[in-house]
Formats: structure tokens, sequence, C-alpha cells
């Protein structure tokens, strides 16, 4: 657990960077995991639009709206202190006009509460992550396996294992890191290669399923807690079976309702004897 107080800022991020202290990341979609995380010690807290697969039951990011964000986040935020909440821009708003790009993270800065907005993408949305940073907007990268692009890469797969594109991972790195990011998130890619990215830029990089070299990692609350039940992907670590024990604790209370064995006498209220007697007296056939 955490002892460190002070809000987390993107200097915070590079000074960590500079004192090779790994960045811990995880998603949050609602108050009471940002409260966990925040009381675990996660510097970052990622209002993840994978919200749309773990928490609404999509199969993909795709469905996931602006507003889906908006209310997600907020929810975050009322639990968070400490870390950095950073919120996605959902499916397409990255490739939207500049105006369009900036209400979109305004929103999510002024009537969220974040504090700064991620996007997926490199040289093709270059601008608008420039309209933002020069805005003042902290925004975090994405880059590697981009799911909100999941229809055009062919599924869920490793990125940038050959030669070319490897160097236009790099190369879209170095530009965003010129655009201004605090932090890039590199997701599904070589180690090798996450390794070599984390090496050239100033702003740390925050890996999943990008191996042992990144300046930090996230990774999704339900993954970490096999909340969506036994299958997750293999760069995952499950640190706790949180969803099991949650569905033993829901069958026992379904169980004991059945039973009659819940509630019992301490869950009960009890009206003043006279009252009771009164309202028994009034009401023919009541039973205590
Ligand atoms: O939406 C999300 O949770 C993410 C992480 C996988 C990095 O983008």
């Amino acid at each position: 657990m955490s002892t460190a107080k002070k809000r987390v800022t993107t200097r915070t991020l590079i000074k960590m960077k500079q004192a090779n202290e790994p960045i811990a990341m995880i998603t949050a979609y609602d108050y009471p995991a940002a409260k966990m995380a925040e009381a675990a010690g996660a510097d970052m807290i990622l209002v993840g639009d994978s919200l749309g697969m773990v928490v609404l039951g999509y199969d993909s990011t795709i469905p996931v709206t602006l507003e889906d964000m908006l209310h997600h986040t907020k929810a975050v935020t009322r639990g968070a202190n400490r870390a950095m909440v950073i919120a996605d821009l959902p499916f397409m708003v990255a490739h939207l006009s500049r105006d369009e790009v900036l209400k979109a993270a305004a929103r999510l800065m002024q009537e969220g509460g974040a504090y700064g907005v991620k996007l997926e993408g490199g040289r093709e949305i270059i601008e608008n992550v420039r309209a933002l940073t020069q805005a003042g907007i902290p925004v975090v990268g994405h880059l590697g396996l981009t799911p909100q692009s999941v229809n055009q890469l062919g599924g869920y797969v490793i990125q940038g294992k050959e030669l070319a594109a490897a160097e236009r991972l790099i190369e879209e790195a170095q530009h965003l890191e010129q655009a201004g990011i605090c932090a890039l998130v590199l997701e599904c890619v070589p180690e090798e290669l996450a390794r070599l990215i984390s090496e050239k830029l100033r702003v740390p990089t925050i890996g999943i399923g990008a191996g042992r070299h990144c300046d930090g990692q996230v990774l999704v609350y339900h993954d970490v807690l096999a909340l969506g039940g036994e299958w997750h992907p293999s760069f995952v670590k499950v640190y706790r079976q949180a969803g099991r024990m949650m569905t033993e604790g829901i069958a026992e209370y379904v169980q004991e309702v059945k039973n009659r064995q819940f509630p019992q006498e301490e869950h009960v209220t009890h009206l003043a004897g006279e009252i009771a007697e009164q309202l028994y007296g009034a009401k023919e056939g009541a039973t205590a």
C-alpha cells in the first residue's frame, strides 16, 4: 500500500522515469474500484474504453460513446484523490475535427474531472494531439494494438513484429512525443521493441503485453481480479480470484434467502410494544 499523498502530475511521471521508478497504472470504471486502486497505491487510473467490454458487455470498444466515458469518468474521479485519472477518448473522436476533439477532451476534464485524456493512434492523429497539448491538456498516447482499430487489424494480435512495422512504431512514438504527450501506452508489442521505444523517449512508456522494460505497466481491473470469468489474455497476471469469491458470496445469499436463513434477528427492526399491539389489534390475522 502506498503512503504517498501528493497528487501524481505530469512532472511526477517524468521524475519517476528519471529515477527508474516503475509507474503502476490500472483501469477503473466506477467509484469503488477507484477507491480500491487508490488505496492500493496505483499512480495512474485509466478510465479505459475497455469498459465497453468488461462493464457494458459489448464485444469490442467500438460502441462506447463519449457519454458513456463521461458517466464512468465522473464516478472514478469521485473516488481518486492522489492517482492521476486519464480518460479514453472513445472510438472515432481522435479523428474528428480539431474543435470536436478539443471539446470532447474538455468535457472529460471539466464535467468528468479527468486529469487528461488518452487517444489511440499515431501519424494520422498527430495534429489533433498537438492541438490538445497546445491547449494545455495532458495527453497519453497509445500505440501497438489499438483496440478501436480491431476490425482493421483483423483481431487482437501482436503488433510490430516485422522490421518495417517496428520501425514505423518507433517513428510514431517519437512523433507523438514531439507533439507533446506526457506518457505512451504500448499495447501488445514485442518486449525488445517496447524496450527500444522506452529508451528513446523522455516521457514514460506504460506497457500492456509489452514486456518488462517499459517505464510502467497497466492492466485491466477485471483481469487483475478475474472478474470476467476464466479466460484472460496471456500477458495478464491474475492476482486474486475475486470474481469466483463474489459469485460464491452471492450464491450463499441466494441459498439463505431460499432456506429462510436470512434475515435473522440481528438484521431486523422492531416496533415499540404498544404500537405493535395496536397494529395487531387493528389488523386481523397478523402474526408476530
Ligand atoms: O481501454 C483500456 O483499458 C486501455 C488499456 C488496455 C490500455 O486502453
